[in-house]
């Protein structure tokens, strides 16, 4: 399938990655349903890129749903789903993490896009197609001293997830995979510049910023993504070399 003219729900589009995506498969021509957690503020992004929106808490299975039918009504059918809403995790120390925030970062991170896609799904199986992005980390195939646990966990889980759902729904036409991005640096979830500048004198590609990933989300919804499916896709600039 080629870009242009597809219908697509981009979730955690008020801001940082998915805003950046959403404006990019805008420009090449998509029709969108943003969603966020960010109600006011997906809605203004939304107007202007001429786009539909809608609010979720990807948290809430029941919200998910509703927030899927409102799209499909919206947009008529949907040929794609892109997961990029989630928290960040945090830097607590694995002995100091709550069982609280340890709840409610996987709550959020792993099993929000889990009802999410599974509230997708039917409609994508009647119609005999679809594809599925799913927004893993770096946090999720490497350890790091300074992230939380629950971070790690939610974020490797969404890998092991979208391998057992790409088997399952192959057959159904649909190609589903994770992205795994690096040090973005510069989205809503900005690192300080020191800590930029400092990433940057150690690594020759640096930090990526939003729109490699917006790319690679691109790269695996058209045409150039028909016999990709259950991988994790590498968007780390050259962070993870296995
Ligand atoms: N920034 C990075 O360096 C980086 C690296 C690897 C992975 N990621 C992942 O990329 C995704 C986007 O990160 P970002 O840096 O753009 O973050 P961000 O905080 O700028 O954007 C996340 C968006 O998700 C929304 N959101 C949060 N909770 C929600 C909920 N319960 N329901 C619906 N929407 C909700 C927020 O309102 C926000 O608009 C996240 O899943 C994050 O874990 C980010």
């Amino acid at each position: 399938m080629a870009l242009e003219g597809l219908h697509i729900i981009v979730t955690g589009a008020a801001q940082g990655i998915g805003e950046r995506t959403a404006r990019t498969l805008a420009q090449k021509g998509c029709s969108l349903y943003l969603t966020d957690i960010q109600d006011g503020k997906v809605a203004g992004v939304a107007t202007e890129l001429a786009a539909q929106h809608g609010p979720v808490d990807i948290g809430q299975p029941d919200s998910a749903d509703a927030m899927v039918a409102d799209a499909i009504e919206k947009l008529g059918h949907i040929d794609a789903l892109v997961n990029i809403a989630g928290i960040d995790g945090p830097d607590d120390d694995a002995l100091e993490e709550t069982e609280e925030h340890w709840r409610r970062i996987i709550d959020i991170d792993l099993s929000g896009p889990w009802w999410v896609t599974r509230a997708m799904l039917p409609h994508m199986i009647e119609r005999g197609s679809g594809r599925v992005v799913i927004t893993s980390s770096i946090a999720g195939t490497m350890g790091f001293e300074e992230f939380s646990p629950s971070y790690h966990a939610a974020k490797a889980g969404l890998i092991g997830l979208t391998k057992g759902l790409s088997a399952r729904f192959e057959k159904d036409g649909i190609l589903i995979n994770a992205i795994v991005p690096g040090y973005i640096g510069t989205t809503g979830n900005p690192m300080p510049q020191s800590e930029i500048d400092a990433y940057n004198a150690d690594h020759a590609l640096g930090t990526g910023g939003a729109q490699p990933v917006a790319d690679a989300v691109c790269y695996l919804l058209d045409d150039s993504g028909r016999w990709i499916s259950g991988t994790a896709m590498n968007v780390t600039g050259g962070l993870w070399r296995r």
